[in-house]
């Protein structure tokens, strides 16, 4: 028996050089920062002069650890690491909020402060994550440079729509921190599962009695919607079929809602028409659905005569059984005694080549809880994963089927984002 341990955090030791242009969303950057520091990246701070004005140097210093730099010109900086050295030092570069003055400073090449000529000597990736009016944003100027500078290889992460800080509406507002770092670890982690169709059910069912009520479990969709990120963060397509569930989406996955089991056995069929590599079944599926579903509340008295149950079709065994079978299926069974011999025989049942035993006797993990542990049943192999975070838990489970399924398929399993700009 193998066991797995370690932080999967994508961006756990990742070199991020921040620079914070003259935009009022420059308050927002310390957030950008301080969850960067939080997941264990080492952020250095580059301000151009104008950000001075929004946001302190000493601020943004205190939350990286690091002196905060403005000045090309500064002789004492420069001889610490000089401009070149810190061109290099970065996994990746990211401008938040870029304005519209330094997008076009930018998209002509000038090196006329010390975060353009960082940006003219960088290799790492670059990500530019806007912040302006939207008559700013919209104006051909501002287009041109912006096309230009996707075409050098840089990478925007919005501007999204809405209000604006000087009270107008539109297009031109930054990305949220937690967006900005959500797309940095959705670029930076190893992709081990380049150009592969994965298909992820989550959340659990609910099958209807009458309008009001209806027959459905504990399961809140997080696992599901962990793995769903873990599969984009390793380069997969992913489409994500849920049933009712308040977790929100990763960026990389397509979500797809849906009530019942009956329309989530729908819902796969139809994404099967896509050949599929890997078919990922976390739906807690509800087992039966009431035989008389009522368009009108029911009457108290009317409830018991009508709660005769009719079995759902089994998603996985009608996954397996399909024309387009993924090359792999793999189940879950939450169970809370016998395991391994229970879930053996579900394996061979419903045709799942890999099976992820959850014990949900356990408070701390399994259906709701914010951890969870597994054991990997595949063939004679077991591996356990111990008590972990959902989305440590999601990651292992991934690179495990990635290493086991997919090795020999993905090239480079450490390539990410490159900045094609030599
Ligand atoms: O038989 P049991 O419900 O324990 O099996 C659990 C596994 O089967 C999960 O992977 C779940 O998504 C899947 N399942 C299904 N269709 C059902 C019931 C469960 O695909 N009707």
């Amino acid at each position: 028996m193998r066991t797995l341990f370690n932080t999967t955090e994508p961006l756990a030791g990742k070199r991020i050089l921040l620079g914070v242009c003259g935009s009022i969303a420059a308050y927002k950057s310390p957030e950008i920062v301080r969850e960067l520091t939080r997941l264990g990246a080492e952020v250095r701070v580059v301000m151009t002069r104008a950000a001075g004005q929004f946001v302190t140097p000493i601020t943004l210093q205190a939350l990286s650890g690091q002196p905060v730099r403005q000045d090309l010109f500064a002789a004492e900086e420069e001889a610490a690491m000089d401009h070149i050295r810190l061109a290099r030092w970065p996994d990746a570069v990211v401008v938040a909020p870029v304005s519209a003055n330094s997008l076009a400073r930018f998209a002509l090449g000038l090196g006329d402060d010390l975060l353009s000529t960082l940006l003219l000597v960088t290799h790492a990736p670059i990500f530019l994550a806007p912040a302006m009016n939207a008559s700013m944003w919209a104006h051909p100027a501002t287009q041109d440079h912006a096309r230009r500078l996707r075409e050098y290889g840089a990478q925007f992460l919005g501007p999204e729509a809405g209000a604006l800080a000087c009270g107008e509406e539109g297009t031109g507002r930054m990305l949220e921190p937690e967006q900005i770092v959500a797309q940095l670890r959705l670029a930076l982690a190893p992709k081990t599962l380049t150009g592969k169709q994965v298909l992820i059910t989550a959340g659990p069912t609910w099958e209807s009695l009458d309008p009001a009520r209806g027959l459905t479990n504990r399961a809140s969709g997080k696992q599901g919607f962990a793995l769903a990120q873990a599969c984009a963060e390793a380069g997969a397509q992913v489409h994500l079929i849920s049933g009712p569930s308040h977790e929100t989406t990763s960026p990389g996955v397509l979500r797809e809602n849906v009530t019942s089991a009956q329309e989530m056995l729908e819902a796969c069929l139809r994404a099967l028409e896509t050949p599929t590599d890997l078919f990922i079944a976390n739906a807690a599926v509800a087992d039966h659905r009431p035989a008389l579903q009522s368009t009108q509340k029911l009457p108290k008295s009317a409830i018991a005569e009508h709660l005769t149950l009719t079995l759902n079709p089994d998603i996985v065994s009608l996954v397996h059984q399909h024309s387009q079978r993924p090359r792999v299926i793999v189940a879950f069974a939450a169970e809370t005694r016998d395991h391994l011999e229970s879930a053996r025989s579900k394996a061979a049942r419903k045709g799942a080549d890999i099976m992820v035993i959850n014990d949900i006797s356990r408070s701390d993990s399994g259906m709701g809880a914010e951890s969870n542990a597994c054991s990997i049943l595949e063939g004679a192999r077991q591996t356990e994963i111990p008590i972990c975070s959902k989305i440590d838990l999601a990651r292992h489970l991934i690179h495990y089927i990635a290493q086991n399924h997919f090795a020999a398929e993905v090239t480079d399993p450490h390539e990410t984002l490159a900045n094609p700009h030599p």
